[in-house]
């Protein structure tokens, strides 16, 4: 593939357009919040940042059964036609996920990839206009069709797939998800012009549970479930981080340290970045060699969430003397306004849930391969 052909830009223009995500924070967070592991990398003799959010497919752990979805949903790229839902819990791996089946899929299978949902109608079918490199585009909606509808007919005869791959699908306005519903209609009569996989928060059930929906959610083909992780699941995550960043040793975390994240991470990945990189600060603040429970405690009082059974009881981080030790380092490398900034709520950090949603058993004839960890049905209208 080279630089500019359209899969490229696709996911290039896409991606990095803090300014059009209005209304929603995630990915401005995810794509542009340091942390500040830097200034403990030397202490614990790490090579990168362990715990950054951003989706980096290098840190990509495949346990707790990403990596069987990411084959599944690969498989479903290549192979299925219709539309496909991936729902989980905000900081759970969607958008990576999304990306690393992106970044894998064959040469013949082109993908159009929307970072930010808050399009309208027009919108929509302007970025996929776009992105499969259409240029000056007529004014009117029917023109921007046909024009659409013709390229996606050349592809097809030149034996491309269009996969469009919708992230924060939970937060589109209706008339635009009936727009791709509009979109999956288009065929040659034996095949599908375009693919589609939406991404989401639960809620994108919801929607999808919208009277006015029934149409789309009709065409529904697959919809995966991707769980919390579990206890063990936790360990062997922060574990393969850690290694991927350059750690050799025996342990970092002491077992108790790690109970303590499983307590207060409610096994969702980026939370566990956030817990585990502060619970390293504070080690580091501490002078310590490794992560020990309290660093952990003090680290989940970092983030002004509620923590499981401790409703209202959220400290201030400047209140914690732990972290006033933390700070005074950062004041003096000049980062304490950063610091501050890190500490912001993370989005959607709602309760937590000890309970792990488990995949449903696969039951969809579409498929041909082991799916029985991966894919569930649809879920029933
Ligand atoms: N399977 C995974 N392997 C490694 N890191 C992960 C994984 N899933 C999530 N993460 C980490 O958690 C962060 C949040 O994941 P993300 O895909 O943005 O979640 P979501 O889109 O569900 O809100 C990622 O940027 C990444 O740092
Ligand atoms: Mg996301």
């Amino acid at each position: 593939m080279t630089p500019h052909s359209p899969r490229h830009n696709a996911l290039t223009e896409n991606e990095y357009k803090p300014q059009r995500q209005t209304g929603f924070g995630c990915h401005q967070i995810d794509l542009y919040t340091p942390n500040m592991s830097s200034l403990y990398l030397d202490h614990f003799g790490l090579k990168r940042p362990p715990f950054q959010i951003t989706p980096d497919p290098d840190f990509f752990f495949s346990g707790g059964r990403r990596g069987d979805i990411l084959s599944a949903l690969l498989h479903v790229a290549t192979h299925d036609e219709g539309i496909t839902t991936m729902v989980a819990e905000v900081g759970s791996g969607k958008t990576l996920l999304s990306r690393l089946m992106i970044g894998k899929l064959p040469a013949d299978v082109c993908a159009v990839y929307l970072a930010n949902p808050f399009f309208s109608r027009d919108e929509i079918i302007e970025a996929i206009s776009r992105d499969l490199g259409l240029t000056g585009l007529v004014a009117s909606m029917e023109g921007k069709l046909a024009a659409l509808q013709h390229e996606l007919l050349r592809r097809h005869a030149s034996g491309q797939r269009v996969l469009l791959v919708i992230d924060e699908a939970h937060t589109m306005p209706i008339e635009s998800l009936e727009e791709v519903r509009l979109l999956s209609n288009i065929e040659t009569g034996q095949h599908k012009l375009v693919n589609i996989m939406l991404f989401g928060q639960p809620e994108l059930d919801d929607l999808l549970a919208e009277p006015k929906l029934r149409q789309l959610r009709d065409r529904v083909i697959h919809r995966f479930d991707l769980a919390r992780l579990h206890a063990d699941e936790i360990g062997a995550y922060i574990d393969h981080r850690l290694r991927a960043a350059g750690w050799t040793s025996a342990r970092l975390f002491s077992p108790q340290a790690l109970a303590q994240l499983v307590k207060v991470s409610d096994g969702r990945a980026r939370r566990i970045n956030l817990l585990s990189d502060k619970a390293l600060l504070a080690a580091y603040a501490q002078g310590k060699e490794s992560v020990d429970e309290h660093h952990v405690i003090s680290a989940a009082r970092e983030l002004p969430t509620v923590r499981p059974g401790a409703a209202g009881n959220v400290q201030q981080p400047w209140a914690n003397p732990v972290w006033q030790i933390a700070a005074a380092s950062l004041a003096a490398a000049g980062l304490y306004g950063l610091f501050l900034w890190a500490s912001l709520p993370i989005p959607g950090g709602g309760t937590a849930a000890s309970t792990a949603e488990k995949m449903q058993p696969a039951s969809s004839p579409t498929l041909h391969f082991d799916t029985s960890l991966t894919l569930g049905p649809r879920r029933a209208n």
